[in-house]
């Protein structure tokens, strides 16, 4: 295989002591340049694979090449290549932000004259020019995240690693990252691997989305193409009378398949598409039924996870419990 930027993975596995396999058989492509986002809910395996590919963690069988190299034999290489922003992000509490710019910045044997530059350079991009010389110890989260972000950059990388980067952050820093992020993309053609359990997150950066699900990808391709896939709209029917709600699913069933929805509503994925709507109307009218609020929703990365995996995304992670409530 010739040294390409971007990433490749075959059949990558990693089991757990304990018998937990959490990653089963992964195969992707990620082109140099493009912004892979990889979702799944808690526990599908999302950090698992990024440890792999940024080699901190050996998988139990497969093979992934990283920037052209692969990542059990050529592990120094893939490191120089590669940024990476872990979910846990590894901080001083002593250190302020400005120290921990510097202290990589020699880690990665930039010049010194430039070592102040770039660390300046970052973390006004990364909005903590102001606290910079605060000791991490008084750092919000989100302030941590951003530092982390800012730290994994410090080199130049051309492969970047995100494991949810937005997890805990204000609306305000999540559209700054998403903006920094698609910046890096477009302008500095950096190739972005980023986990997220946010559909919206996947939808806005995401050039193409990975659906992961216990390990294994259930559906790839364009947040478009995917929505596109389920295509038909759903229809969710708030009755006036909560004590109607059966009433209104006995009529609705009539236009499409039931879908989860909350527990006053009934929702249904339109058969006909959107045009099935005035019949939607008529019907309930015609039973007299009254409604107070009636909507028309275009489909969701989370329609597609439900369609793949008969769960909703959202609260779809390892509580046995959650997920027979959601089946
Ligand atoms: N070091 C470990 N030892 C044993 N089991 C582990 C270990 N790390 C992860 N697991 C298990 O592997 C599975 C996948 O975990 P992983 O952390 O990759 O999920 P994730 O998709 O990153 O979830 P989250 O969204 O919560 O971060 C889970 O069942 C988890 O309990
Ligand atoms: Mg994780």
């Amino acid at each position: 295989m010739g040294r390409t930027d971007g990433i490749e993975v075959e059949g990558l596995v990693r089991k757990f002591r304990g018998g937990v396999t959490a990653v089963d058989g992964v195969d992707l492509r990620v082109e140099p340049g493009e912004v892979y986002g990889f979702l799944g809910p808690n526990g599908a395996g999302k950090s698992t694979m990024v440890l792999m590919l940024t080699t901190l963690l050996p998988p139990s069988g497969g093979t992934a090449r990283v920037a052209g190299y692969d990542i059990v034999k050529e592990g120094p290489q893939v490191r120089a290549m590669i940024g990476a922003a872990l979910q846990e992000a590894a901080l001083d509490n002593f250190l302020t932000g400005r120290d921990h710019l510097k202290l990589q910045a020699a880690l990665h044997g930039l010049p010194r004259a430039e070592r102040r530059k770039r660390g300046n350079e970052l973390l006004e991009r990364v909005g903590l020019s102001e606290a910079a010389d605060r000791r991490v110890r008084g750092y919000s989260g989100g302030m941590r995240r951003r530092l982390d972000l800012a730290l994994a950059l410090v080199h130049r990388p051309r492969t970047l690693f995100l494991d949810e980067p937005t997890t805990g952050l204000d609306p305000q820093s999540r559209s700054a990252l998403w903006a920094e992020v698609s910046r890096l993309a477009r302008d500095d053609g950096v190739t972005v691997f980023l986990t997220t359990q946010y559909l919206e997150e996947a939808d806005v950066l995401a050039d193409r989305v990975g659906i992961i699900d216990r390990g294994r990808i259930v559906a790839e391709d364009t947040p478009e193409a995917l929505k596109a896939e389920i295509g038909r709209p759903s229809v969710e029917v708030t009755p006036a009378n909560h004590r109607e709600r059966d009433a209104v699913a006995k009529i609705l069933s009539r236009f499409g398949q039931e879908i989860p929805s909350q527990p006053e509503t009934v929702s249904v994925r339109l058969d006909h598409g959107a045009e099935g709507l005035a019949d939607v109307v008529r019907a309930l009218d015609a039973e007299d039924l009254k409604v107070s609020n009636l909507r028309l929703d275009e489909p969701t990365l989370d329609d597609v996870f439900l369609e793949k995996t008969g769960r909703s995304l959202e609260g779809a992670g390892e509580d046995p419990q959650t997920e027979e409530a959601q089946a």
